[in-house]
């Protein structure tokens, strides 16, 4: 059946949407004002020379004791439960150059609840927090700071980076001396924060092996599910440029194995269910239609199957084959003139082989291009032109079954691949022979030459009462 690779399409699409509608990417190679659109700019924050200036770049005029925000536009989903954080990678140029002898304040990289520069937050706060919410859980800002200015006793120095926690007073901080680079320096700073939902670490510059500061940090426990991410600084009588020229984020949630399963086990078992269904009134219409005996009240059966969403597409004479076990005579598909109630079990065995006999039909003639197929009904025709067709039953079998039983399939088999549509027999007769209510067709003795396209297509309207309306009618090839 090809009803298990369809259903696995499906959940995956599924799956691929929710993936999507859980993560954040976003790029800018450089920024230009369009970019504005897609970022929260603070006052006294703006795009100007290819960069984002996180403090104004106003050169002669005042650009001291400033603090800015400039954070991407759309929040991104940190956590959905407590401890099980998404994961993240960002990497930003920076360029800070001294406007003073001594530069100042600094620039951060942050994740907050807040888009609004805290009041206050210039100056030694790096627009991080302010002195109310310096070391609050009110505070809900974690950074990674850039801090050119040694402005209280715990600062290191006036060129280290560092990990905040609602605080300007750093976690743990790291000069960036040893590594030979010099924040303020007008140069272009290369950096990558990675956060894999448990560990944060911090790359600066060039060297991707040895990373400048890495720590355990559960982001869940002090920042809420969607924050803000992005960039603040400051400025004091000690001023700089705080620029950054790109910018790039990839962030997504990776705690959802265990989801996925329970995902796939649930979307599986609803389309089973609803396949099962589908299944069931299509035998509980048949047998009232057949009650009825109104041929006209009952819609062709295979333009039915067609209506299904989950409808097959192509099938091989091997497949209906397996599909009506080979045949098998213990599957006693109809006894001759006896009357047999047929098990349910029975029942799914002949709509299998029929619904896939319907498909063959439909496309039979493209699977004329396939060799194989043709192979074997070029075989058992000629089997069949010899008086000798029960040769075409699958050896397998030892000859394990009801000589007419296997000759009414076969021939049946042989009716239902006529080149023609017209000739073909119709899934009524398909069925009553199958059950035994009805001989085999007539099949010519020669294989009938092949013809395309087959037949002009003949058109009618569709029933389409099997899919409640949802389907407006359509015009198909009446299948044969
Ligand atoms: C900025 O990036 C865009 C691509 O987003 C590119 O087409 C453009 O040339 C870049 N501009 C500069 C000045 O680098
Ligand atoms: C923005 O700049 C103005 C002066 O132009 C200043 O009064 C204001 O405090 C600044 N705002 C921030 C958040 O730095
Ligand atoms: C972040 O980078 C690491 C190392 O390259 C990678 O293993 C991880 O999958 C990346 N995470 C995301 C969200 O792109
Ligand atoms: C920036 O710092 C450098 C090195 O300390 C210094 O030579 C330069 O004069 C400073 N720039 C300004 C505008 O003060
Ligand atoms: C900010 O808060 C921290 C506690 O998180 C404290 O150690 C530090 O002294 C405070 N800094 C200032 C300048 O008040
Ligand atoms: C880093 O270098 C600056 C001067 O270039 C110096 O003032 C500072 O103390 C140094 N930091 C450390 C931790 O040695
Ligand atoms: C950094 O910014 C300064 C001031 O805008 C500029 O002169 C310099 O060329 C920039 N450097 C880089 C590498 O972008
Ligand atoms: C986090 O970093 C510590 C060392 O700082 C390391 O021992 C630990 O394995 C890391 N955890 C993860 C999940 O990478």
């Amino acid at each position: 059946m090809r009803f298990p690779l369809a259903a696995t399409a499906v959940i995956l699409a599924v799956f691929l949407a929710l993936d999507q509608a859980q993560s954040l990417y976003f790029q800018f190679p450089n920024f230009t004002i369009t970019d504005q659109s897609q970022l929260s700019l603070s006052d006294n924050s703006s795009i100007a020379l290819g960069a984002i200036q996180v403090t104004t770049d106003a050169r002669g005029a005042s650009i001291g004791n400033r603090a800015g925000r400039v954070l991407y536009g759309r929040p991104f989903r940190l956590w959905r439960r407590k401890g099980k954080n998404a994961n993240f990678n960002t990497t930003f140029v920076l360029n800070v150059s001294n406007m003073t002898a001594s530069s100042g304040e600094g620039l951060a990289f942050i994740l907050t609840a807040d888009r609004a520069v805290p009041a206050g937050s210039d100056g030694q706060w790096l627009g991080i927090v302010n002195s109310r919410l310096n070391g609050t859980t009110e505070a809900q800002t974690v950074a990674v700071e850039f801090d050119t200015r040694k402005s209280f006793p715990e600062d290191l120095d006036g060129n280290h980076i560092g990990l905040d926690v609602n605080s300007v007073y750093s976690k743990r901080s790291v000069s960036l001396n040893d590594s030979g680079i010099y924040i303020s320096a007008a140069k272009a700073i290369k950096v990558v924060v990675q956060y894999d939902g448990k560990n944060l670490t911090v790359f600066v510059g060039d060297d991707m092996k040895n990373p400048v500061l890495s720590e355990p940090l559960d982001l869940s426990a002090y920042l809420p599910e969607m924050v803000y991410i992005g960039f603040s600084g400051s400025t004091s009588d000690h001023t700089q440029l705080n620029c950054v020229k790109s910018w790039e984020f990839t962030g997504s949630e990776i705690k959802k194995s265990k989801l996925l399963l329970v995902w796939i086990l649930v979307a599986g078992s609803v389309l089973l269910l609803l396949v099962g269904v589908g299944v069931a009134f299509f035998f509980y219409r048949k047998r009232v239609c057949e009650g009825n005996r109104l041929d006209n009240a009952c819609p062709n059966i295979e333009e039915e199957i067609l209506g299904f969403s989950t409808a097959p597409k192509k099938y091989k004479f091997k497949e209906l084959s397996r599909a009506t076990g080979k045949f098998n005579p213990k599957n006693k598909l109809g006894k001759g003139t006896q009357e047999e109630t047929l098990s349910w079990g029975k029942r799914l065995g002949v709509i299998t082989g029929v619904a896939q006999a319907v498909e063959y039909l439909h496309n039979g003639w493209k699977a004329e291009h396939d060799d194989y197929i043709s192979n074997i009904v070029h075989g058992l025709w000629e089997l069949y032109r010899r008086g000798t067709i029960l040769e075409g039953a699958d050896p397998r079998l030892d000859g394990i079954f009801k000589k007419e039983e296997m000759e009414r399939v076969l021939i049946l088999g042989l009716a239902c691949c006529h080149p023609s549509p017209k000739s073909r027999p119709s899934m009524k007769t398909v069925l009553q022979v199958l059950t035994g209510e009805a001989p085999p067709p007539e099949v010519p003795a020669e294989r009938p030459a092949f013809m395309w396209p087959p037949m002009p297509p003949s058109f009618k309207e569709c029933d389409n009462s099997l899919v409640g309306g949802q389907l407006t009618p359509f015009s198909v090839l009446s299948g044969r």
